[in-house]
């Protein structure tokens, strides 16, 4: 018979931990006497970081006595207390291998519903002074699990646990969340853990996603957990493209066009990729890189860039010294910011250099077969016709659709700019403009300029229309992601401070810093905290694909391990270091 042996709750609190401060609940304490079991949690308990824990599919959460022995004698510890691993119940039986997603329990007057295993992240390496805990307790297939409370009621430590019904399709806690963290997923046990109606949506979701990847034929990485998969790459690091022509687009852009040096046709990019160009502006420095949309049309053979002229290293070096006939290192076409085929109506908005990916996207709809009968907006903005680059080759774009419709916004319009052929409109974007002139509100939406201007219209837009439907992109630095972390905020990207390292030279390419790698770092994800650069992580021993970033050339050691590796061209930064210069799209 499973019986509950402590019941713990917790109230969240801010810890110390590297520097800076966690907001964490993970630290819970045995209560004595019987306690309520609510929709959301018990009495007493609280979660603190809603997006990872918590909430009505992840009420209580459970670890089993036997894992808490397990433990002890693989790390070789006897200081364990109840509730150490975070848990509300500690409970003797119901073990991971055992018990069932879907499967029912009575536990004192309350009924409960399993729901998923723990999603693991790096507060139970800190609470358990043990940082590569969330990687041991998935790999070792003992993640304990989450309840839902079906009927709440009050429960206590010695409370029997009566099992009153099956999950269907006999999915245990610890092989599904194998089915979700290992390289193996098996297409029937897929199909089988989607079925289960009692699976929380987020992870639904991500075996969704898994799913639809194996059925698709999808080679590398785990969709679950990385749902965009980027295209595979033409090539992998640099190589060396000529300049075959270059023009002023406007007054601030200009725009170079890039082809293979045996004159061949550049391998087919997808219509709203980027890629990265290595420079060397003095040679006795460490080459930059710069990352730059291609704009061209996406069958021309060769890929054409544009770079605004507003004072960084790498365009200004591009503007004054990089001349058609020579050759600059570029790599493969990246990226997810790219245009989904089909009929469904697309507005391009764009402001400024974000004209970019789009007009690659408006080349492409206007060259497809598919794309003749599909509503195509463009709408873009720009200070006045003098800083308007490549006006004319959209307007020729749109008047070749069958369905094309144009909108031109000048903020600030000059003297001799006419109304009505240079722009339509004197000033910003809105959403009631792009609801005035008849825009779609099932539209794919793909946005592309300065950030307040992204910021701006994705709000707006986020009233109007699904969020699906709303595509970005960042030409800088991306958004981070350090769950409850109390201050995150990045400052300017810089060196580390102290000593600089000697190892490998180690590129962010879109924080346009570029350092030597020392081995003070346990991880790139240290070395780039370290520098103030942009970065998105949870688990950081390699399990939840987080922190899975382009890595555009070189080579890393893995230490531990990921347990499902990352994408082609991609690089899990948590758990990798450089063993040669590396340069990350970051
Ligand atoms: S942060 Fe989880 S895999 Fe890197």
């Amino acid at each position: 018979m499973c019986v509950v042996v402590s019941i713990n709750v917790g109230l969240p609190r801010n810890v110390e931990w590297q520097g800076k401060s966690v907001r964490t609940a993970i630290w819970k304490r045995p209560v004595h006497g019987r306690v309520l079991a609510r929709r959301l949690n018990l009495d007493g308990d609280r979660q603190a970081d809603l997006s990872g824990h918590g909430g009505e599919q992840r009420a209580l959460m459970v670890y089993q006595l036997d894992s808490y022995r397990y433990w002890e004698r693989y790390l070789n510890r006897s200081d364990f207390v109840h509730g150490q691993f975070g848990e509300n119940l500690t409970v003797d039986g119901l073990a991971d291998a055992d018990v069932c997603i879907g499967d029912r329990f009575r536990i004192g007057d309350g009924i409960f519903e399993v729901t998923q295993p723990r999603v693991t992240c790096y507060r139970l390496g800190i609470r358990m002074n043990h940082p590569e805990m969330p990687a041991l307790v998935v790999s070792h297939r003992r993640p304990g699990f989450y309840l839902r409370v079906l009927k709440e009621g009050t429960i206590g430590a010695g409370d029997q646990i009566e099992k009153i019904a099956d999950g269907p399709e006999r999915i245990s806690v610890a092989e599904i969340d194998s089915l979700l963290y290992s390289p193996d997923h098996p297409i029937d046990a897929l199909r089988r853990a989607v079925r289960i109606p009692a699976l929380s949506p987020g992870w639904q979701a991500s075996l969704k996603a898994l799913l639809k990847a194996a059925e698709d034929g999808r080679s590398t990485g785990n969709a679950g957990l990385s749902p965009v998969q980027p295209p595979p790459l033409s090539w992998r690091g640099f190589r060396p493209l000529k300049v075959i022509a270059s023009r002023q687009e406007s007054e601030d852009v200009r725009s170079f066009d890039l082809a293979p040096l045996d004159g061949s046709h550049a391998p087919y990019a997808v219509p709203g990729q980027h890629i990265v160009i290595r420079l060397r502006p003095r040679p006795d420095s460490p080459p930059i890189t710069r990352i730059y949309s291609l704009c061209g049309s996406p069958t021309g053979g060769i890929y054409r860039v544009a770079v605004k002229l507003e004072g960084g290293t790498g365009s200004k070096f591009l503007n004054e010294h990089v001349h058609v006939g020579d050759t600059v290192e570029a790599s493969a076409p990246r990226g997810t910011f790219t245009l989904a085929t089909g009929t469904t109506p697309v507005v391009l908005l764009s402001a400024g250099i974000g004209v970019t990916p789009l007009l690659a996207m408006l080349y492409a709809t206007a060259g497809d077969e598919q794309g003749s009968s599909r509503d195509v907006w463009w709408i873009h903005s720009a200070r006045d016709k003098a800083h308007h680059a490549f006006a004319g080759t959209a307007r020729s774009l749109v008047a070749a659709l069958r369905h094309g419709h144009l909108l031109v916004i000048y903020s600030r319009p000059g003297r001799d700019d006419a109304p009505g052929v240079d722009y339509d409109v004197k000033g910003h974007l809105t959403l009631p403009l792009l609801k005035q002139i008849g825009v779609p509100q099932n539209a794919d939406f793909y946005l592309c300029g300065p950030p307040r201007f992204l910021a701006d219209l994705q709000t707006s837009l986020s009233t109007w229309t699904e969020a699906s439907r709303i595509h970005t992109e960042v030409f800088g630095p991306l958004v981070s992601f350090s769950p409850g972390v109390v201050d995150s905020t990045n400052g300017i990207p810089h060196f580390p401070t102290g000593i600089q390292g000697s190892g490998p030279i180690v590129s962010f390419a879109r924080s346009s810093v570029a350092v030597h790698w020392d081995n003070r770092f346990k991880s790139l994800l240290e070395l780039a905290e370290a520098c103030s650069i942009s970065v998105r992580w949870s688990c950081r021993t390699g399990v939840c694909h987080t922190c899975e970033s382009g890595l555009i050339d070189g080579q890393l050691a893995y230490s531990p391990e990921p347990l499902d590796p990352p994408s082609a061209g991609n690089a899990l930064i948590c758990c990798s270091t450089p063993t040669s210069n590396v340069e990350l799209d970051l």
